[in-house]
Parts: C-alpha cells; sequence; structure tokens
C-alpha cells in the first residue's frame, strides 16, 4: 500500500512537471520565421531559439525572391513573424512596401559600419546580419580533366572553353543570382551587361531556382563552373568536395544578408526577441557552428569563422543597395531578364 501510495505520488509530480512544461512553453509562446539561408543553419538557429527561450519556434525555408513573393502574397494575412536571412535587396523592398516594421536592435552600436548602412538604407525596418562577396566557384578535377583554365575574370566566362559549363541561379527566385546582374551593371553599364549575359547564355547549362544549387552542381561534377557567393563555395571544399573558388579581377559585388520583422506579425515581442538575439555574437557563431556557414558576421565581437573568405582582401564595388534594392528597378532588371535571357534558347 505504502509502495502504492509513493507511485500515486510519483505520477503526480511527473504530471505536475509536464503540464507545467507545457504551461510555461505556451507562455512564452510561438514565433513563425522565415529563412532565406541554407537550411542547416536555419535548423540551428531555430532550435536554439526555442531551447534558449522556451518559445516554440516554426521555421519554414526558401530563397530571398521567392521569401519576397510570399510575405507579399500573404499581406492581408501574415503568416510569418520574421525574416532570416538572404540578400539584403529583396528585404529593402519588403521595407519600401510598408510590409517590415521598425525595430532598433539593442546591438545596434556593436555592429560593422555595413550592416548599419541596411539598417539606414531601410529606415530602421530591417538590419544585417552577415556579408558575403560573388565569385566564380569550380570543380578542380573536372576542369583538369577538360584541360579548362579556372576562371579568374569576369571576361572568361564568355569564353568558347566554358560552352556548356557554367550554372548560376535564376534571378527571380534567388537574390544571389540578382546581385550578380547588379553586379555586372555596377561594372559595365546595362546595355554592356546584358550583352554580357546574353553571350554567357550560350555556356550557361542550367539556370536553378536556389543561389547554392550551382555549387552544389559543381561540387558533385554536374557542372565545371558556379557563379554563386564564394563562402558557398568554401563549405563545400570543407564537406570533402573538390572545389575552389576565385574573385574576378574586375571587382565583384557582395551582399548584406539581412533580416526583417513582417509587418503585422502575430508574435511581435517573440520577433523583436528573436531579433536581439540574432544579432549577438553567441548566435553568429551557429552559422558556422551547425552549419559550417562562413559569411562575414555583422557585430564586430563576432569573429570571421575560420577559413571563411576575408573580404577587406577582395576587389569589391562600391555597391549601390539602394538603387538595386528597388522595387522598381528589381522589376524593370527581373523582366528584362526574363525577356531576354531566360526566353532564349541553348
Ligand atoms: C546562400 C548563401 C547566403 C545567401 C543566400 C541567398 O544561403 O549562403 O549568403 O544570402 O544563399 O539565397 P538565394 O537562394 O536567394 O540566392
Amino acid at each position: 500500500m505504502e509502495y502504492f501510495r509513493g507511485l500515486v505520488a510519483a505520477l503526480f509530480a511527473a504530471c505536475a512537471v509536464f503540464a507545467a512544461t507545457i504551461v510555461s512553453a505556451s507562455a512564452q509562446g510561438q514565433l513563425n520565421v522565415y529563412c532565406a539561408v541554407q537550411v542547416e543553419w536555419c535548423q540551428a538557429i531555430a532550435t536554439n531559439f526555442q531551447r534558449e527561450t522556451g518559445i516554440t519556434v516554426n521555421m519554414t525555408q526558401k530563397g530571398s525572391g521567392e521569401t519576397l513573393a510570399q510575405i507579399r502574397a500573404e499581406a492581408q494575412n501574415p503568416r510569418g513573424d520574421i525574416w532570416f536571412g538572404g540578400t539584403g535587396d529583396p528585404h529593402l523592398i519588403l521595407a519600401e512596401a510598408g510590409l517590415s516594421v521598425e525595430y532598433k536592435p539593442a546591438a545596434i552600436g556593436e555592429l560593422h559600419p555595413w550592416a548599419v548602412k541596411q539598417y539606414e538604407s531601410a529606415k530602421g525596418r530591417s538590419v544585417g546580419i552577415y556579408s558575403g562577396a560573388i565569385g566564380f566557384g569550380f570543380n578542380t578535377e573536372l576542369l583538369a580533366k577538360k584541360n579548362i583554365p579556372a576562371p579568374a575574370c569576369w571576361a572568361d566566362l564568355l569564353k568558347p572553353a566554358y560552352k556548356g559549363e557554367i550554372q548560376v541561379a535564376n534571378p527571380n527566385s534567388s537574390g544571389t543570382a540578382y546581385t550578380v546582374i547588379a553586379t555586372l551593371i555596377q561594372l559595365m553599364g546595362e546595355d554592356k551587361a546584358f550583352d554580357f549575359l546574353k553571350q554567357m547564355h550560350q555556356n550557361v547549362n542550367a539556370y536553378p531556382r536556389s543561389g547554392t544549387g550551382p555549387i552544389k552542381a559543381a561540387a558533385r561534377g554536374e557542372t565545371a563552373v558556379a557563379v554563386s557567393f564564394v563562402h558557398d563555395v568554401v563549405t563545400e571544399k570543407n564537406a570533402g568536395f573538390p572545389v575552389d573558388y576565385n574573385t574576378p579581377c574586375e571587382g565583384t559585388g557582395f551582399e548584406i544578408g539581412s533580416m526583417s520583422i513582417i509587418k503585422g506579425a502575430r508574435n511581435l515581442k517573440q520577433a523583436q526577441r528573436f531579433y536581439d538575439w540574432a544579432l549577438t555574437p553567441a548566435a553568429q557563431k551557429l552559422g558556422f557552428d551547425v552549419g559550417k556557414q562562413l559569411q562575414m558576421p555583422s557585430n564586430k565581437a563576432s569573429p570571421l569563422p575560420p577559413g571563411a573568405p576575408d573580404l577587406t582582401k577582395i576587389k569589391l564595388i562600391d555597391y549601390d543597395f539602394v538603387k538595386y534594392g528597388s522595387s522598381t528597378e528589381r522589376q524593370r532588371l527581373l523582366a528584362k531578364w526574363d525577356s531576354d535571357i531566360g526566353a532564349l534558347p541553348r
């Protein structure tokens, strides 16, 4: 009998702890995160934020252009609370459209100037979380086998030797690919940039949906060259694939990977808490620790991950984020890409 009473008491205690856990989890609420970095990193932020705060995180991963389209489509009935990651231009478009809200993060004074620039350009409705530069990733074994040199300059990508050997993502879905187009225009002017894209089209074998599609294909020997962010090349290299990268001799563009709180967020307090958390050095380490992601983090106290491309050593252009992050300019350039490049036969 004594044993039985003890058992019942233990059961009651266990139930009470279980109920308290549920109550405290639901008391902390939930957070719906739209995530546009690689899925491993998205999972890491979801798991760690949930563990540290008790807030239940629901996470959806998509490309930058696709996330923008989704938030626009849901504007009357927002389902997401916060958008984490992806190139900065669609975040600026969201701000311009009044579909994100102002928030001054606690760490604003600890951020690199480029991250604060995104905050200022968006009038407080977005902030930089990381940065990375565009370059050429290539499969070293495939190039050696085909006796093709590694591309070192944008001009190289037009050479007949690369016929059918190049991949770059589709700029409608991918912020990476849109950054490539904006970079070329800033380097050579719009007419020449579109001539360049037309000529390069002869050498392109596919325009995948996601920005990392081309380098993943190069890593697996499905294409020799990928135009992509160079940190994504190092991630594949660290995973053991025979890839390496060059940054263009003429100069190159870069992204301010960003974060925004969605207007009408049902979980605004949780979204603000996440915003502050994501800018701390401890949270900014997760991309590397768990997802082996090698962007430059925006908090000055966050170290550059080991082996990450050092942006201060790359010939970067003075990228006009405001111009190429305006919705009229982006829509115009994407429509032009669709009609002048995407529609061309191959
Ligand atoms: C990868 C890169 C990020 C970049 C993102 C853009 O995840 O590591 O630095 O912001 O791609 O993705 P998208 O598919 O829009 O080109």
